[in-house]
């Protein structure tokens, strides 16, 4: 027999007003669903069918054709998303798990654990439930004398002494496919919500004598409930938390981690230190040895070994190693930057390749470029690769000087050991070996201030 899994992902999602779907909404980058469906894929779960209806194309262009979808045009309550899943379900036999879609920290295990739970006692119905100090929000889980689960009671429902019941809803049952089906229309509208409450499932069945059983999870954080952007913070840190844990178990070093953001696909190897305020996000990858921040950014970028990254920002690029980046330097778009670089202060480079032992200390911006060796770039080099329509390229050779405040006006190549004298503007080809001087002599008009300034004694 299959396992199937329900996730209700129908809602609008008030509480966090905002645009978005709630369940489509980012925790680290990465919508909330797509964390639910990641482990339900790792778990036992054969079949997966989610519930959409506000903003249903969102959700979909997530999860694309991995699942199945039901729409619940109005939502009408979670008991009401299930109801809408009858045509879909309703004459399969099996194991069905509900989930809802604002559970970003599930765990593949606690499904599994759930759903064997369940199997092994031969339940009609088994509910999760964990405790929590500030049960707010959630549905309470009333227990009878015997200690066995009667019913849940949402939080508004609940009366001075239910809301004192730590023990909570997690909102993940695990039922018996065919008797799901055949009892959920009895759920009745809340009258004060006027909204149909699957909790209400559990005392309809316990009311018709089916095995109803609670169990209860220890680690409660991972099936905590997203309702807003408060609680989007909490999960955030949450897994910030755990993915920062993991590399500093693998040997990396990560200053003050509570202010460091890696993302789920970066690789670090052993020996890297992290500094403050520094985000590592899409497929990083930061090779021994180096040093990345404070304040720094990077972007599905390639980092080699020994390179020292900090103050800046490093986007879709790759430096080599030995490198110094920052502070306050710019790479992006396909910068490559090559062995021992010294990239410095207020310095661009876009869709770039620098080529070894090459330094642009100061200042500069290098656009669609290829460096050859050994290069300096000056204070305030820049390569003007943009004519208004079109983007241009330059090529500099092997051990170029380019002084100061130089404009190489691209389409350009810059032959091997040229020197650039400062302050030129270069419109034309340089041969290699040449040294060119591209601006204006200098002419001093001796004693002009005379003519120019009115004498101070002269002034009313
Ligand atoms: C729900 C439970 C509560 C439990 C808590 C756990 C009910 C009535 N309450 O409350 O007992 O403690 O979760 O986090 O079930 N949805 C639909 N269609 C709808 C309404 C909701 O698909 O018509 C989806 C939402 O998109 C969401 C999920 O169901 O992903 C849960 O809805 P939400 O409004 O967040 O329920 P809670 O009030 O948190
Ligand atoms: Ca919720």
């Amino acid at each position: 027999m299959k396992n199937y899994a329900i996730v209700l992902a129908a809602g609008k999602g008030t509480r966090m007003k905002t645009d978005l779907p709630k369940c489509a909404f980012p925790i680290l980058k990465k919508p909330m669903i797509k964390y639910i469906h990641e482990n339900i894929e790792k778990s036992v779960i054969d079949e997966t069918l989610v519930v959409v209806g506000y903003q249903k194309e969102v959700l979909k262009d997530v999860l694309e054709d991995r699942v199945k979808y039901v729409v619940q045009e109005q939502q009408r309550g979670t008991g009401h998303a299930i109801m809408m899943c009858k045509e879909a379900m309703a004459n399969k036999r099996g194991t069905t798990i509900i989930m809802l879609g604002d559970m970003p920290l599930i765990d593949a295990k606690v499904i599994d654990k759930v759903v064997n739970y369940h199997s092994d006692k031969d339940n009609d119905l088994t509910v999760l439930t964990t405790k929590y100090q500030q049960p707010k929000g959630y549905g309470r889980i009333i227990r009878n004398e015997y200690g066995n689960i009667e019913a849940i009671v949402e939080h508004n429902d609940c009366t001075f002494e239910q809301k004192k019941i730590k023990e909570v809803n997690t909102g993940i049952y695990v039922v018996k496919n065919h008797l799901l089906f055949k009892e959920i229309d009895k759920i009745q509208v809340n009258p004060r919500k006027q909204e149909y409450y699957l909790t209400d499932i559990v005392s309809i069945m316990k009311q018709a004598e089916y095995r109803v059983d609670a169990f209860e999870l220890w680690d409660s954080e991972k099936v905590m409930g997203v309702n807003d952007l408060y609680s989007v913070s909490i999960a955030e840190k949450y897994l910030r938390n755990e993915i920062n844990k993991m590399h500093m178990l693998n040997g990396v070093s990560i200053v003050t981690p509570e202010t460091v953001t890696i993302g789920h696909n970066v690789t670090i190897e052993n020996n890297v230190t992290i500094y403050p305020n520094t985000y590592i996000t899409g497929d990083s990858v930061i090779k021994s040895g180096s040093k990345i921040g404070p304040n720094t950014e990077i972007h599905s970028s390639l980092i080699h070994n020994n390179v020292r990254v900090q103050h800046s920002l490093v986007f879709d690029s790759e430096i080599r190693s030995d490198a110094t980046v920052g502070p306050f330097a710019h790479l992006r778009n396909g910068a490559v930057i090559g062995e021992r670089n010294r990239i410095g202060n207020f310095v661009e480079i876009k869709k770039s390749i620098i080529g070894d032992d090459t330094k642009a200390s100061h200042l500069a911006y290098i656009g669609d470029t290829t460096t050859g060796t050994g290069v300096n770039f000056g204070c305030g080099s820049i390569t003007v690769n943009y004519d208004g329509i079109n983007k241009h390229p330059t090529t500099i050779g092997d051990d170029v000087f380019i002084g100061c405040n130089t404009n190489l006006i691209a389409p350009v190549n810059i032959g091997d050991r040229v020197f650039i004298a400062a302050g030129s503007t270069v419109t034309k080809d340089v041969p290699a070996g040449a040294l060119a001087i591209a601006r204006n002599h200098q002419i001093n008009k001796e004693d002009y201030s005379k003519n120019l300034i009115t004498p101070k004694d002269d002034r009313k």
